[in-house]
């Protein structure tokens, strides 16, 4: 029995020692023989000079509809266009949700987790400053785009720029629009362009000069301007739609023309009229800015008077560009803009 005993305690011993073994060695050996590759794979590839340049992309809010197109080519470019000769771009796009505390978050995860380079199209243009110091203390330059920053922020510092264009150009077109109709806006002939301004968002500056330019464009032309109603739309659709059915219900036939300051709004304002039983064209005009796809047909179609390009290939790929150079260490200027251009009928 003893003897039983001590034969079956050897021949436990000898199969736990040989189950250890097993356990120890085979991971162990796939493990290592991969961490060896790995190891001795990437330095061979770096000195092949090959490249990552990690981009972090910081977005206002994704619900909205110029920032998505903008936003969708800005990744494709930087991937697609910019990623060649070893050099690959990896980006990385959030969403701010239109709060700047969440932005603001987001930008310092960017920095933490060591992008080269940040693009912000901010929440609030004014919490550039407090941006560009969080960039500024960690190295990583920042380009920003869409919003612009005052020029005494973008003196912070000499790894900071702004991609844009010069919105008082898109409110120039939209009140040379009016100007260009038969009637110049006029439809009772009374004189004077009687209108309805739809604002994106009073703290922009896009928003700013549009309401103004466009304004200033008829009058400059010589015609009187009575302004019916002004109010904020938020650069949304349906609040667009509710400022123009609203604006109808109350001054109806009187309404000659409406201004939007984007597309989104303008699209909305065209439920509003059509709505209304009114015609763009025959008793109403309607102008918006960006050039969507489907404002652009609805100007073909007579829906709307007219649009302006508000050119996001060329500000997306600006941008990347600018990005490229500072992180290649090359002097970049504090402004770029890319041209508007106008938008009517084929
Ligand atoms: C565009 C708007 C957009 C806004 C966002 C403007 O330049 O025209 O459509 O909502 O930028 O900041």
């Amino acid at each position: 029995m003893k003897k039983i005993l001590a034969l079956l305690l050897v021949l436990c011993m000898t199969l736990s020692l040989a189950a250890c073994g097993g356990k120890k060695e085979e991971p162990a050996t796939t493990e290592s023989v991969k961490e060896t590759e790995e190891v001795t794979e990437e330095p061979a590839e770096e000195s092949a000079e090959a490249k990552t340049i990690k981009v972090g992309v910081a977005i206002y809010k994704f619900d909205d509809n110029f920032m998505t197109v903008y936003r969708e080519e800005l990744q494709r470019y930087f991937e697609e266009d910019m990623s060649k000769d070893g050099v690959t771009y990896e980006v990385t796009v959030v969403d701010g949700k239109n709060d700047q505390a969440e932005q603001t978050n987001q930008i310092q995860n960017f920095i933490a987790s060591g992008v080269d380079v940040i693009v912000a199209n901010l929440v609030q243009s004014s919490a550039a400053a407090s941006v560009i110091n969080l960039c500024k203390d960690a190295d990583i330059p920042v380009v920003f785009i869409n919003r612009e920053p005052t020029a005494d922020d973008l003196a912070l510092w000499d790894k900071v720029a702004y991609v844009g264009a010069d919105a008082r150009q898109s409110g120039t077109f939209q009140g040379e629009i009016i100007n260009e109709t038969p009637n110049k806006g006029d439809f009772n002939g009374d004189g004077k362009i009687n209108y309805v301004m739809v604002v994106g968002d009073p703290e922009n500056v896009d928003a700013k000069y549009r309401t103004e330019f466009s304004i200033k464009a008829v009058t400059d032309s010589g015609m009187q301007v009575e302004k019916l109603v002004e109010q904020r739309g938020d650069w949304d659709q349906a609040k667009g739609q509710e400022i123009v059915a609203q604006a109808l219900t109350q001054y109806g036939k009187d309404v000659e023309v409406v201004f939007c300051n984007n597309d989104a709004m303008a699209l909305g304002a065209y439920q509003a009229i059509e709505a209304a039983g009114r015609k763009v064209g025959e008793d109403i005009y309607l102008v918006g800015v960006d050039a969507l796809d489907e404002a652009v047909a609805y100007v073909n179609e007579g829906k709307m008077t007219g649009t302006v390009l508000n050119d996001a290939n060329g500000q997306s790929h600006k941008a990347a560009e600018v990005a490229a150079l500072v992180v290649n260490g090359e002097a970049i200027e504090k402004n770029y803009t890319v041209d508007y251009v106008k938008v009517i009928k084929k």
